[in-house]
């Protein structure tokens, strides 16, 4: 997306791709939408695709694939070890990190199951700057706890800091000295923070976590899955960055890193994951959990042709103009739904535009999951999926209390490449109409509710009849318009 002025003078992001390739999507009128949504136990998880318009759940594994990455994909060479294609990939993993070794696994998860189990010991602290939601389970699975040490502005949703992503340094120093470095099992940062918003860090910042880990003999793991968005507000917000090339920036951030993991359903726009690793003793910890879990130590779950293209993806994130089209999209709906007065976290972050349903819903108390209701109440205005990410994200205490999230967000990701500004501007509609019957939104109660990341499959109730009261009001709003 270049920087290209407008003769009008309205400012809009533009394109520097074509679509050809392009699939048909249907818009179910609203009286089937709030079956749907009732049928899917008002989880927007377990809506079925054909009655989605705009799916914007997640961008996980549906970014578009460039045509250079599809034409990649006609070249693998299918083994089971040993095969050119791997060997190509593990080269250019090598040429943007700079790590001698690579572990390849199946999505990011993966990553973090072999992860854990090699370095998280019971009783051992993983201090980040936030969690997520798969990262926190395999840690607390191998007996380990999670500190989330995000900076307190970190969590303001309007704010205008350019790294809400940061660590607090001298509260990652605290935790250290409190409980002395060997029971800390790994320092990690999340780039492009997932859970509050799609924030980044500073390079200043990780810096700053590599002195400490220095000082005190750590290891610092970069989960890199949404490192792309990252790498662009670094080029775009951090002084020194402004005359490094995206290459330059994502090798120092990997020089202050003993381990970069990723899932590449986020980085590189393919599907698959990978573990790429300094020294060679931590190798060979984590080596045989992938013959185990994944596969050969050459494929690791991964088809070969999506490891092709992972390797094109991967070198396309090194173009800014390819990385920029997501954060550029997503702020152009962040800043006409803020202009509109509507709440979203700012500024505009990576991986989707989030709405604030704490402040939106302010009416629906956390008990009663104000981020889904929104969820559902948006498939039912306008077809869209998003995706809660607020405390039916999180999980129980053991003495079955709730854990209220800090921030109650509908996120709504951006797919790259994949929505044009239309699409966008319709969403944006829809939600500017949910904002002005938003008091007829009400809350959600558990009927199924799973231990573990109930989000993905739980199931709900909305407390009242407010689903057909919106879908009527809708009816008289709209007339016969989908
Ligand atoms: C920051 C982060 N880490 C890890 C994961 C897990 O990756 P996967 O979905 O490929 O298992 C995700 C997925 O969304 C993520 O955003």
């Amino acid at each position: 997306m270049a920087n290209i002025k407008f003769f009008s003078g309205e400012q809009i992001p533009l394109e520097m791709h074509k679509v050809r390739i392009v699939q048909k999507l249907s818009l179910p009128p609203v009286e089937k939408r709030l079956e749907a949504i009732t049928e899917a136990g008002n989880n927007t998880f377990l809506l079925k695709n054909r009655d989605v318009f705009m799916d914007m759940l997640t961008d996980s594994g549906v970014n578009a694939m460039s045509d250079r990455q599809q034409s990649a994909m006609l070249v693998a060479d299918d083994s089971y070890a040993g095969s050119e294609t791997f060997t190509r990939l593990e080269s250019k993993l090598h040429e943007i990190f700079g790590m001698d070794f690579f572990l390849p696994a199946h999505q990011g998860r993966a990553c973090e199951n072999i992860i854990s189990q090699a370095l998280v010991k019971p009783g051992t602290i993983v201090p980040m700057n936030y969690h997520f939601t798969t990262t926190k389970s395999h840690i607390v699975l191998n007996g380990g706890t999670v500190e989330e040490l995000i900076a307190d502005t970190g969590l303001e949703v309007t704010s205008s800091n350019p790294f809400k992503g940061n660590i607090d340094i001298e509260k990652l120093n605290e935790l250290i000295e409190k409980n002395g470095a060997d029971k800390i099992a790994f320092v990690r940062m999340e780039a492009g923070t997932n859970l509050i918003g799609g924030q980044p860090f500073s390079l200043q910042n990780l810096s700053e976590v590599r002195s400490l880990c220095d000082k005190y003999g750590l290891m610092l793991i970069l989960d890199a899955s949404l490192l792309s968005d990252n790498l662009y507000f670094l080029k775009e917000r951090e002084e020194k960055c402004r005359s490094m090339s995206i290459r330059e920036i994502t090798k120092e951030l990997a020089r202050l890193c003993d381990i970069v993991y990723f899932s590449a359903r986020k980085l590189g726009s393919a599907r698959g994951g990978g573990i790429c690793i300094r020294s060679k003793a931590v190798y060979e910890k984590m080596r045989e959990l992938v013959t185990l879990y994944e596969g050969f130590l050459t494929y690791g779950g991964m088809s070969v042709r999506e490891m092709e293209a992972l390797t094109v993806g991967l070198e396309e994130t090194m173009d800014e103009e390819m990385i920029n089209q997501g954060p550029q999209f997503i702020s152009y709906m962040v800043d006409e739904l803020a202009k509109k007065g509507i709440p979203v976290v700012t500024p505009a972050g990576g991986l989707g535009c989030h709405i604030n349903a704490m402040e939106f819903v302010s009416h629906i108390p956390q008990s009663q999951y104000p981020a889904g209701a929104l969820a559902a109440a948006l498939y039912i205005a306008g077809g869209i999926r998003g995706m809660e990410r607020g405390t039916m994200s999180e999980q129980r205490n053991p003495d079955g209390s709730e854990v209220l999230s800090n921030m109650e967000l509908l996120r709504l990701a951006m797919p790259r490449r994949v929505f044009t500004l239309s699409q966008v501007k319709y969403a944006i509609d829809r939600i500017a109409w949910l904002y002005e019957n938003r008091m007829l939104i009400e809350g959600l109660a558990f009927v199924d509710e799973p231990k573990l990341l109930r989000f993905f499959f739980g199931r709900l109730k909305p407390i009242s009849d407010w689903q057909q009261k919106l879908a009527s009001k809708f009816r008289q709003d709209f007339g016969e318009s989908l």
